[in-house]
């Protein structure tokens, strides 16, 4: 892979006088970058350049929700959204909530004009659709995070298996990282290519990663049950979202084998270091809300685990991550609080009757199951605060 040097984020080692021209030069020169840089961006007496952000897909929901984060962001600045259906059109147009906080306007997805204007590109685009483009901006030197399928997967093979289909770029996978930072935060950092998580797997292997690291439970034996609300399928209507379909009903769907599947049986192996056998049993469920995610998982103990325990091991593995709360016995996870905030609320159950473990997890499958763990990547790529951008505790009720 062919790599441009990467633009530098802070300027600590330059001479002051470069260091405002440069600053100067970045703020004038961003076609759509209106935006004053305000002193947030101060640190240690030098002021910090904004990473400069494009959005291919910005008209779709996963594309609104990048917008909605990221135009109140400290440190990045939106210089490009694309979209084919509504180039020229204002993207406060079609995502009316952003109406008065921003002059953007869509342009087609042309790879070149983006890496002249951008550090980073998020893909909110369907599957299949990033591969090529990622393919090109990488070659140019441009920084990617893909909220689709097309780089979650280490192995092409695996891709095939579950999609149906071959990688076009199976090249990019070995370096692809996959962006769960929870998991992998010192290879985000470092990181040209994330594969953002699908929604599903975030909740789950959030929900079982302490419990598979402490070898506790049989990773052979995962029993997972989902629901999602409906902007968890995007924005293309069809049939099963349509009102008077899916409001006052619970429908499960990809029944059995749902693609995630394959995504948490990757993570669950990471999290072993590759090896033994693991088996996820997935049955996702659409219900009639806008967003949340709500996963509750099955495993099975391989030694005696109190509820106390089990809480007691989420806290300690979970003690320094800004977004992952562990609930105590008292309170269970509810998609409701989390919505519109990066937050995943995880806790456990210990069954003594059946052996098992029960783990619960909830998040909003549009912030920390795409939009916002994305940004969660774009600040550990860039050396800023975890959390900029992310500390809003969504809307309640
Ligand atoms: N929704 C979620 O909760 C969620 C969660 C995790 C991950 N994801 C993933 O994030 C990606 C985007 O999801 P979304 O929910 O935002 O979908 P969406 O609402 O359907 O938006 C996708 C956007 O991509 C553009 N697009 C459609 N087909 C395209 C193509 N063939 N080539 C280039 N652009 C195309 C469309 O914009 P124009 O037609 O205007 O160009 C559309 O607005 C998907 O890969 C999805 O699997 C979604």
């Amino acid at each position: 892979m062919e790599h441009r040097a990467l633009a530098p984020v802070f300027f600590f080692d330059l001479e002051p006088v470069q260091m405002l021209h440069d600053y100067a030069k970045a703020v004038y020169n961003h076609p759509n970058g209106s935006r004053p840089v305000t002193g947030a961006g101060l640190e240690r007496g030098f002021r910090r350049m904004p990473v400069r952000v494009g959005v291919i897909g910005g008209s779709g929901y996963t594309g609104g929700e990048l917008l909605r984060i990221l135009l109140h962001h400290p440190d990045a600045q939106v210089v490009y959204v694309a979209s084919r259906t509504q180039a020229g059109q204002p993207v406060a147009a079609s995502h009316l909530p952003l109406l008065g906080l921003t002059e953007l306007v869509y342009e087609p997805a042309d790879p070149g004009s983006i890496a002249t204007r951008c550090d980073v590109v998020f893909l909110a685009v369907p599957r299949g659709a990033s591969m090529d483009v990622a393919a090109e901006l990488c070659r140019l030197g441009v920084r990617v995070v893909d909220l689709g399928t097309d780089f979650r997967f280490r192995n092409p093979e695996t891709y095939r298996y579950w999609y149906g289909a071959d990688h076009r770029h199976p090249e990019l996978l070995a370096d692809a990282v996959y962006g769960l930072p929870e998991m992998n935060r010192e290879a985000v950092r470092k990181a040209r290519l994330v594969g953002n998580p699908g929604c599903y797997p975030t909740a789950v292997l959030l929900g079982v990663m302490p419990f598979i690291k402490a070898g506790c439970v049989d990773p052979a034996d995962v029993v997972v049950t989902a629901m999602s609300g409906v902007s968890g399928a995007g924005s293309t209507p069809a049939p099963m979202y349509h009102f008077p379909e899916c409001t006052e009903n619970v429908q499960a769907y990809g029944v059995p084998g749902h693609r995630h599947t394959g995504e948490m049986e990757q993570g669950i192996a990471a999290m072993l270091g590759g090896g033994g056998q693991v088996s996820v049993s997935f049955v996702p469920h659409l219900v009639p809300m806008s967003r949340g995610i709500q996963a509750t998982i099955h495993l099975r103990l391989t030694e005696k685990l109190t509820t106390a325990d089990a809480i007691a091991l989420m806290q300690e593995h979970y003690r320094f991550e800004p977004f992952v709360r562990v609930l105590g016995e008292n309170r269970l996870p509810q998609t409701k609080v989390v919505a519109g905030s990066n937050f995943c609320d995880v806790t456990a159950r210990s069954d003594p009757r059946t052996g098992r473990l029960i783990v619960l997890a909830a998040i909003d499958n549009l912030v920390k199951g795409a939009a916002g763990q994305a940004v969660q990547n774009m600040n550990l790529m860039f050396g800023l605060d975890e959390a900029a951008g992310l500390r809003s505790p969504g809307l309640y009720p």
